[in-house]
């Protein structure tokens, strides 16, 4: 079945980046002259999306605004609410009503990727296999504790760089790391997803993980995913930001140049 929606999870609490999310959602922190979501919801409609649910916060009112003049010809930006930020997990449940019976992607706004090329390799897999498909990456070791982290085998398939996730462990001590390879924010789920977040049990912090769903389809050898070397910006963490804007604003025809000689010039001194 064709996937058409994606899921943005916005409604957490950005303490990360205190107090600049007193004033403006995480989401919305500007990449130069562009909020992070909006490259999030481009990435979907150059994946096929047509329609992005935004799962918000009564607490963040201007993303629903931002989202309110965000549909264009090729894609309907919507929101639903997250009544209190229980968790990822319960973050994408709360978008089952408005997704339906249908798969559909969860893209994560505090990682940027460099193009779609992930997340349409993810839905292409999904539509080839049925199965949900994440997107995962190779990190030097010293990293794999900040992740969910996966044991993976060769999946069988014409798509390239394609696995079966055969266990998945959140944040493993690095004694207890399974592999080098780690989940990032891409995803694309079979609606029974949506049955599995409401078996899950709060972690210790009290969230509902959605690692913990992954958890349960590896167990069926119900998920796949797609190992890639796409450029990505952890834009959930400050220096993930300050990178993202530097790096995304030379690439930019408008300031590129001029900012490109200003660092020659301060770091020649
Ligand atoms: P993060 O854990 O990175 O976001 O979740 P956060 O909780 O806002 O960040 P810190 O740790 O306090 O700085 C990844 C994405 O999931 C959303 C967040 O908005 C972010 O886009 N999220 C997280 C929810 O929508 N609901 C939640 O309960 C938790």
């Amino acid at each position: 079945m064709a996937v058409r929606t994606a899921v943005i999870p916005a409604a957490g609490m950005g303490t990360r980046f205190l107090p600049a999310t007193r004033a403006t959602p995480k989401e919305l922190l500007p990449i130069y002259d562009t909020p992070a979501l909006q490259f999030v919801i481009d990435e979907a409609a150059q994946a096929g999306c047509t329609r992005v649910v935004i799962v918000t916060s009564r607490a963040k009112p201007s993303i629903e605004s931002y989202a309110s003049a965000a549909s264009t010809d090729k894609v309907a930006v919507s929101v639903v609410y997250q009544d209190s930020p229980l968790g990822l997990g319960h973050a994408v449940s709360c978008a089952r009503q408005v997704v339906g019976d249908e798969p559909f992607v969860v893209m994560l706004p505090d990682e940027i990727m460099g193009d779609a090329s992930l997340t349409k390799q993810l839905v292409a897999l999904h539509e080839k296999s049925g199965k949900s498909s994440i997107g995962l990456k190779r990190v030097a070791a010293t990293e794999v504790s900040s992740y969910g982290n996966v044991k993976v085998a060769v999946y069988k398939s014409d798509t390239e760089d394609a696995v079966e996730i055969l266990q998945v462990v959140e944040k493993p001590k690095p004694a207890d790391a399974v592999s080098d390879i780690v989940i990032i924010g891409r995803y694309v789920f079979s609606p029974n997803i949506f049955d599995k977040l409401e078996q899950i049990k709060p972690s210790a912090n009290g969230e509902l993980q959605l690692t913990d769903a992954l958890e349960m389809l590896a167990n069926e050898r119900a998920l796949l995913g797609v190992v890639s070397e796409i450029t990505r910006y952890d834009t959930g963490t400050p220096m993930g930001l300050l990178r993202a804007v530097i790096e995304i604003a030379l690439e930019r025809k408008d300031v590129g140049q001029q900012l490109n000689s200003w660092l020659k010039e301060k770091f020649n001194k």
